[in-house]
Parts: C-alpha cells; sequence; structure tokens
C-alpha cells in the first residue's frame, strides 16, 4: 500500500470514492485543501481530505474502501499525517456515534475540546 498526494487527473475518481464513502454529506474540496490518497495496486484503497492552515490542520474527512475496512488501511493514514504534521495541532469532527472512527482517533492520542455546543477533538503538537 502506498500513501501520496492526489494528481490532479483524479479529482473526479476521488470525488466519487468519497462520495461513496459519505452518501449523505455535501463535500467541497477547497483550492488549498490537500487530499491524500490510499493506493494498492494502483487502485484507491482510502483517502485523507486535510486543509492546512499555518497554525493548524483540519481532517475534513478519512475514509477506506468498505471491503478493505479493518485492514489498518485508517491507521496507515493517520500514522502518516501525524507523522508529516508534528507542529501543529490536528482539528476533527465526529459524530457522537462513530465509535470505529472515534477508536481510532482516540488511538493517536486526539482529545475532545468542547467549542460552545460542539465537541472536536484536537491533537496537539508533541513540543
Ligand atoms: C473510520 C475508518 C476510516 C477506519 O478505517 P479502517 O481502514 O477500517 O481502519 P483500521 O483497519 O486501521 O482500524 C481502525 C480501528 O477501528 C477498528 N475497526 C475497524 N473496522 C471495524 C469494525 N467494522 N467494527 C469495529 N471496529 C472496527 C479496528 O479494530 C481498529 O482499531 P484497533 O487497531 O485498535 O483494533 C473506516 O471505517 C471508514 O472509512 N468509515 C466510514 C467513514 C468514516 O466514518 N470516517 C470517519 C469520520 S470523518
Amino acid at each position: 500500500m502506498r500513501i501520496r498526494k492526489v494528481k490532479s487527473n483524479e479529482i473526479i475518481e476521488v470525488l466519487k470514492f468519497i462520495a461513496e464513502t459519505f452518501p449523505n454529506s455535501n463535500i467541497s474540496i477547497s483550492e488549498n485543501d490537500t487530499i491524500y490518497l490510499a493506493t494498492e495496486n494502483k487502485e484507491i484503497v482510502g483517502f485523507m481530505h486535510t486543509t492546512e492552515e499555518s497554525d493548524k490542520v483540519l481532517l475534513n474527512g478519512i475514509g477506506t474502501r468498505k471491503e478493505d475496512r479493518g485492514k489498518m488501511i485508517g491507521t496507515k493514514l493517520m500514522n502518516y499525517l501525524v507523522n508529516k504534521i508534528k507542529n501543529k495541532p490536528i482539528f476533527l469532527k465526529v459524530k457522537d456515534k462513530n465509535f470505529v472512527a472515534q477508536k481510532l482517533y482516540h488511538k493517536f492520542g486526539f482529545i475532545p475540546k468542547k467549542f460552545g455546543e460542539v465537541y472536536i477533538l484536537v491533537k496537539q503538537p508533541e513540543n
């Protein structure tokens, strides 16, 4: 398995993959966002969508191919991100019933932080 940035000719395929992963969400990708792909034999098996700002990184979404879940692809994607972003906090939102995702984030040191009525998970930089 390989993790790399998306290529411009893959955007349509990636949007389809994201829409299949989050069928009820309206996904928008801004120009400055970054999409990382996990690929296996040239097929997309997972993605991460981030917005990298000067003082923080937002993890907008992460997803793996349905038939490949539980095979550590999500763990490898998260591992890639936390190793890449060492000097800024990483923020993400997760639904309160999404226990699989919460378990994954917990494993990487994300801690819930309350902003008004909303809980956001934050991983603070190590130094
Ligand atoms: C959340 C998600 C990205 C995890 O990806 P994955 O490739 O299955 O991740 P991993 O195989 O690395 O597993 C991560 C953890 O979840 C657990 N897990 C995976 N599939 C599971 C399942 N079906 N039931 C229960 N736990 C499960 C694993 O046990 C693992 O924990 P462990 O390593 O401590 O045992 C994937 O389930 C997914 O795409 N879900 C739909 C989209 C989503 O909800 N994204 C997150 C919200 S932004």
